[in-house]
């Protein structure tokens, strides 16, 4: 156990704070601190330092092959970490940050080679977060950072999740309230000149995307599981609840036949599924995640840790369409799940 050190800022204070310095003086030192972003919490080190980045992966539990996203504050600090931009990736840089989106681009070593996890290439994101921005104007340092979870669970949204995961392993938590997106940033790969391709849909869609430069590629593992994902962490189990989930396709009615299935078989089931859904179902547990696709992304991480084994055996969820960050929930949603029912 190490002490954890906890700062917990109201709405009103949540710039230029005595506590974000000394939060950032932390990550300067060499420990590792988390902290809000607009997406989910992250789990920050000196990614220019090897052995304080080296923390991260062990207070998470991460495989050493999974690389970490580098957050800067500024466009400036981000070409200060790269040989090289395409004109498309200046566009979208641009347009998106800051915001919910990491650029992978070809490193030139400044950050630690673990941070990278040994590829020529770093991930770079900018985010828009008060606190996260104000944290990394302090540093002055490429800050690595993944999710503050334990690996494999769900990412956290609140820092009662970071607390959950992580209290007495890491030096600090910043808290700052729940996150607004819910799902982590889009990664792009844009170290091809002929143009970018989404390695993980996420806060900023392909149409947003494809807005701004046209056609968008998509790593074809994300559609097709037997594929190899081109991005090293999307190989491995993730965002898995504490309780077996299962997916189903279709309408109320089908959702209601599984759920009665399961609990003729004695399974206490608890139901993950829009409000429009959850007003009609009878299960065991039933959480509405909200009326439209965002406020499902808001809300899905938290639910998925609300449910506890000691009161539900199964969880079983809707299936959304895959419009806007519905591409972001469903690829999350098919990664937790156990199995999927079909319409
Ligand atoms: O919203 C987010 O992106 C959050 C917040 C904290 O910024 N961070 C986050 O980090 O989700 P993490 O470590 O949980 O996910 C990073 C993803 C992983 O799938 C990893 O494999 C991929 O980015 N990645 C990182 N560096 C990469 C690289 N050089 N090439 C390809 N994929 C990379
Ligand atoms: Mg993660």
């Amino acid at each position: 156990m190490i002490s954890t050190k906890y700062w917990s800022l109201t709405n009103d204070e949540l710039k230029n704070r005595q506590d974000i310095q000394e939060a950032a003086d932390l990550i300067k030192k060499g420990t590792i601190v988390a902290f809000p972003t607009e997406t989910v919490y992250g789990l920050g080190a000196d990614a220019t330092n090897e052995k304080a980045v080296e923390k991260i992966f062990v207070a998470k539990g991460r495989p050493q092959d999974n690389p970490l996203i580098a957050h800067v504050a500024t466009t400036e600090q981000l070409q200060k970490l790269v040989n090289h931009l395409p004109a498309y990736a200046e566009k979208l840089i641009k347009a998106f940050t800051p915001g919910p989106i990491t650029f992978v681009l070809q490193s030139n070593g400044i950050c630690a080679p673990n941070v990278s996890a040994g590829l020529d290439t770093v991930a770079i994101r900018i985010p828009d977060h008060p606190v996260a921005q104000q944290l990394l104007l302090n540093c002055d340092l490429p800050v690595a950072a993944p999710s503050a979870n334990t690996s494999g669970k769900p990412s956290p949204t609140t820092a009662d999740h970071v607390v959950a995961d992580l209290f007495g392993k890491i030096a600090g938590i910043l808290d700052g309230g729940q996150t607004g997106v819910g799902m982590e940033s889009t990664v792009i790969d844009c170290t091809q000149e002929s143009g970018p391709t989404i390695l993980r849909p996420g806060g900023i869609t392909q149409e947003q995307l494809e807005c701004v430069i046209g056609k968008v590629g998509i790593d074809p593992a994300l559609a097709d599981s037997h594929e190899q994902p081109i991005s090293p962490g999307l190989k491995y189990k993730h965002y898995s609840p504490e309780v077996p989930l299962i997916l189903v396709e279709g309408p109320f009615e089908k959702i209601q036949k599984v759920v009665d299935r399961e609990q003729s078989n004695s399974l206490r089931i608890g139901v993950l599924a829009s409000t429009y859904v959850a007003e009609k179902i009878e299960a065991d547990e039933v959480i509405a995640l909200g009326n439209n696709i965002e406020e499902i992304a808001t809300n899905l991480y938290s639910s998925l840790r609300s449910f506890s084994k000691d009161d539900i055996d199964l969880i079983i969820c809707e299936s959304f369409s895959e419009k806007g960050i519905g591409q972001a929930v469903m690829n999350r949603l098919r990664k937790a799940a156990n199995s999927l029912v079909k319409d």
